[in-house]
């Protein structure tokens, strides 16, 4: 078995549907991983297939222990082995705090999607990941998969290789580190709130401060003179315009 047969008759764990990796994603497991690598994946089906092709020591944790059924009957009834793999049904926020492994080759975030799961699955990954070792993030289409793809495209700890179909973003870890720095060591936490770090200072978000200081500041003079229509009217415009 090849990954080209693998994608011809794909495993269907998830509710008879196939939910899998793009194309391009799984080729690049299958291309840059082999037997002497140790990879870790949330979230189990099409990609845990490519991963038992490539004979790496795999982990897979997915809370969904019939999803795992039909992966490991896929494997068997096609001679792939998977004695190789530890497969975990539990949810990957319970496991990874605790979790033992050996520097990884390859880490996949493509478990739970909601906020914050892969930013939980990225802090307790991003550790045991080689220097030099890949990190998948797929679904960056929906909004916490996106900000983490964001935050790592700006942290000089993780070098940008490919985004596959505006979905799957795969990184390389440059640096040890990236999880445990304040904001202000964080290229886009440090820009992207209303109070930012610029140059070792902190820089209030000009425009809404400044005008809600102003804004304000009429409304005291409204309050002096007595305006008190003006005020409730200029008040009920800011809440319900
Ligand atoms: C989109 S599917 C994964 C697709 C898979 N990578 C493939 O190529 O077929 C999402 C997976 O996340 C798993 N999942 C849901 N919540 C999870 C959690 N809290 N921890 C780990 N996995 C979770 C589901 O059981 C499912 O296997």
């Amino acid at each position: 078995m090849n990954l080209s047969d693998v994608l011809n008759d794909p495993p269907r764990p998830h509710e008879g549907m196939v939910m899998g990796l793009t194309e391009a994603a799984l080729t690049f497991i299958y291309e840059n991983i082999n037997d002497r690598c140790n990879t870790l994946e949330t979230g189990c089906g099409l990609s845990t297939v490519v991963f038992a092709l490539t004979g790496s020591r795999h982990t897979v944790i997915a809370p969904a222990p019939s999803e795992f059924e039909v992966t490991k009957s896929y494997c068997r009834d096609r001679g792939i082995p998977t004695d190789q793999i530890d497969f975990i049904a539990e949810p990957s926020q319970k496991v990874l705090p605790a979790l033992e492994s050996p520097p990884l080759d390859l880490v996949l975030i493509d478990g739970g999607h909601g906020f914050p799961t892969p930013y939980v699955d990225w802090f307790y990954t991003a550790g045991k990941l080689k220097k030099g070792g890949f990190l998948i993030v797929d679904d960056v289409w929906l909004w916490s998969c996106q900000i983490l793809r964001d935050f790592l495209n700006e942290q000089p700890h993780w070098e940008f290789v490919a985004e596959h179909d505006r979905r799957t973003a795969i990184f390389r870890k440059i640096e040890d580190g990236s999880e445990w720095l304040e904001w202000t060591e964080q290229p886009l936490p440090a820009r992207g709130g209303r109070i930012k770090w610029i140059e070792g200072q902190i820089v209030m978000d000009e425009p809404v401060t400044v005008g809600g200081m102003a804004a304000f500041k009429r409304g005291i003079e409204d309050l002096k003179r007595g305006n008190f229509k003006i005020l409730a009217d200029k008040i009920s415009r800011r809440i319900f315009s």
